[in-house]
């Protein structure tokens, strides 16, 4: 091989890596979160791309590789049910081009010739949730989501409020139906505002509705929520219903199931659509495009499905798809609409998001006033203003975009939207990282975006340990203006008695709170720094802070000095596993005044342990060391870890503070630098030997 071709390949292996991780990280969050991320269009681009390199280096491919599997394995809450036939997934045409080479490769498959018609039924393919059904005998039995499409979860109760319980017309002993359930825009809308009334987050759509009405614990509320449901397949069938995939389908009709041609029906009169050639499998595309924005139902493309079952068999599958079916995708909805306003949402982190506030607009008969704009660089590079009237789409899912500004359109003296520098939340300085996208406020502590995450992590086990305030009732708390800052929890003793009055609360669970209070008085001066919720600034980091500084009074009295630069940055920078990039974060936070007036007042409300004397006897305690060059007999974070537990202080590049120097074997300008300054070099063993 080539070194080219190898490092093509090894290239190949990188991305084949990073997509597959991708691919499954949104297949959680589609599958089992019912939250996704990214658009249909988005992960369809993605599999795409996976599928692309496994043809390319059939190598990479691995079993459990993406393109070998469906969707997400089930949640434990449910009981598993294993499919006796896996339910499988559908590949995808984005053109007429791509269904025509999916009929070539049909008849190549098959041998047919060139004129040799290949019939094919279209059918709608909504945006829902597929499960499985199983009758015995006529009557429903059991009930599965597709799950992995091998194991699905039980929710034979849930359908049951949907599906018919018995079936007419003598249907065949064993009978396994496969469908997609839904939710109509309307009862989405509906179910939505009652969301709001009561003050619950809402579903970004009615796929992710349907999705989460379905999948309940307690099945009433899955009959609530209204959903209807098709039957587009079936699995195990005990007896022949015919030849053809529309023989299935209207032997289902006579079961007294709905099936998919009823829309068909309804919109032009169809009753089943078979096609052959191309030209009228295009016609009917066209004309369910043009329809589309008409319906209550969210549809994302057509099927077509080889009508033969004969040669549906001889087709097979390949990989977690049939050869004998193909989804024709319906590119995203669009549709103009004018920029009103450009909004900043602050998110629980801190997280500046632009949200534009647009002239409602029905996009594929939703709605939308808000498009999301990403982030600062997005709306620079689509170059969005106010003013702006632009084309906003929905691809079926996720958060309505703004693909585009219309140039003609645009107002005469509009201007390039200035992204603020500033929290409209709270008026700290918002920042952003070098290599981030996202411009972050400083006022942690002090900003009510992000309080109450702020709150959540100040109280929880690894900071400030006080058991009893969870993320409810803080958040409860932070509502009814019981706590406003961290501050107020060191306040609430003095109101107990308003906590003992709440719903929930009773004597003996609010003297606990107040113990867990008292006792979070005394703490660590590594939780404490932890507990402010600094950027960048974890456990670890926490700790080697607390142990460089020592005690609260030295730490903070540096840190006030932070903002002005200079030494005490310089410092900070130096300390052993504390980079630029954390150091200046550790500089934004104390830039803000509110955030210094939190935490002299949290102080006066505690009692903040000293760090513990590390091996104040040993050798190098208090020295300040450098290793450069190749160690041999440790590594580096081994021998820092080593020198820090000894009291050294491990900085990253040498100056007259510096005590000793380590070098390695290569040592570079570290070492030149060392002897110019004439601070003491030792080697790796004389080190190993001075520490021993
Ligand atoms: S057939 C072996 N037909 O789309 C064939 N699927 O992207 C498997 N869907 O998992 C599927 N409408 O949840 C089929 N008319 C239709 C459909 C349909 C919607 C869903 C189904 C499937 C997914 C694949």
């Amino acid at each position: 091989m080539s070194a080219e071709a190898r490092s093509r390949k090894s290239e190949a292996g990188k991305e084949w890596q990073k997509l597959a991780d991708a691919i499954r990280h949104h297949d959680r969050l589609y599958y089992q979160k019912d939250a996704p991320e990214i658009s249909d269009a988005e992960y369809d681009a993605l599999r795409r791309r996976l599928e692309e390199l496994e043809r390319e280096f059939p190598e990479l491919q691995t079993q459990d590789s993406p393109t070998q599997t469906v969707g997400a394995p089930p949640l434990e809450t449910f009981a598993k049910v294993r499919h006796t036939i896996p339910m499988l997934s559908l590949n995808n045409a984005m053109s007429e081009e791509e269904v025509r080479e999916w009929l070539e490769r049909i008849r190549r498959f098959l041998g047919l010739g060139e004129n040799e018609a290949v019939p094919v039924v279209t059918e709608l393919k909504i945006d829902g949730l597929s499960f499985s059904a199983r009758y015995e005998h006529g009557r429903f039995v059991q009930g599965a989501t597709r799950g992995d499409g091998e194991v699905g979860e039980d929710i034979t109760r849930n359908l049951a409020t949907i599906l018919p319980l018995t079936l007419k017309s003598h249907p065949p002993e064993i009978l396994e139906v496969r469908g997609e359930v839904y939710m109509t825009h309307e009862e989405f809308a509906a179910l939505n505002a009652r969301r709001v009334a009561e003050n619950e987050p809402v579903f970004a759509n009615p796929r992710n509705a349907a999705a989460g009405s379905l999948r309940q614990l307690d099945a009433e509320i899955t009959r609530s929520r209204r959903l209807r449901y098709f039957i587009y397949g079936w699995g195990e069938v005990s007896a022949s219903l015919g030849g053809c995939q529309s023989d299935y389908i209207d032997a289902f009709k006579r079961f007294g199931l709905q099936t998919i041609a009823v829309y068909l029906h309804n919109m032009f009169s169809i009753e089943v659509a078979v096609h052959a050639p191309l030209a009228g499998m295009m016609d009917l595309y066209r004309r369910v495009e043009a329809r589309r924005p008409q319906l209550d139902f969210d549809i994302d493309g057509l099927v077509y499905k080889v009508n033969s079952l004969d040669w549906q068999r001889r087709l097979g599958e390949v990989g977690r798809a049939p050869r004998w079916a193909i989804a024709h995708k319906f590119p995203p909805q669009q549709a103009f609409t004018v920029v009103e306003g450009i909004d900043i949402q602050v998110g629980r982190t801190g997280a500046l998001t632009p949200v534009a506030r647009l002239k409602p607009i029905t996009v594929g008969g939703v709605v939308v006033s808000n498009a999301t704009l990403h982030n600062e660089d997005e709306i620079k590079r689509k170059d969005i203003r106010v003013g702006d009237t632009v084309v906003v789409q929905r691809a079926g899912d996720v958060i309505p975009q703004i693909v585009s500004a219309d140039l003609h359109k645009r107002p005469p003296h509009s201007r390039p939207y200035h992204f603020p520098d500033h929290c409209p939340v709270c008026g700290s300085l918002a920042v952003r990282e070098e290599d981030e996208a996202v411009r972050r406020c400083t006022g942690g502590l002090l900003c009510e975006a992000q309080l109450v995450e702020r709150l959540r992590h100040f109280v929880g086990r690894d900071a400030m340990d006080i058991e009893g305030l969870g993320e409810k009732q803080i958040t409860a708390f932070w509502q009814d203006g019981l706590i406003k800052d961290v501050v107020d929890i060191y306040h609430l003793p003095q109101k107990a008695h308003l906590i003992e009055s709440r719903e929930g609360w009773g004597k003996k669970s609010v003297e606990n709170l107040m113990a867990a209070i008292e006792r979070s008085r005394d703490v660590k001066l590594a939780k404490f720094i932890y507990a402010l919720g600094i950027r960048h600034v974890g456990e670890v980091t926490a700790k080697t802070l607390a142990r460089h500084y020592r005690s609260y009074g030295a730490w903070m009295s540096a840190m006030e000095q932070l903002p002005g630069g200079g030494e005490a940055l310089t410092e900070l920078d130096n300390i052993g596993g504390i980079g630029l990039k954390v150091a200046e974060a550790i500089a934004d936070f104390f830039r803000e005044p509110h955030n210094v007036k939190i935490v002299h007042a949290l102080a006066g409300q505690l009692r903040i342990q000293d760090a513990e004397s590390v091996a104040q006897g040993s050798p190098v305690s208090g020295r300040t060391v450098v290793f450069t060059g190749t160690l041999v007999k440790l590594t580096r974070s081994e021998a820092k870890a080593r020198a820090e537990s000894l009291g050294a202080h491990v900085a990253s590049s040498v100056s007259s503070k510096t005590d000793y120097v380590i070098a390695g074997e290569d040592a570079g300008s570290k070492l030149k630098k060392a002897k110019e300054l004439g601070v003491r070099i030792l080697t790796e063993q004389e080190w190993l030997e001075l520490i021993a």
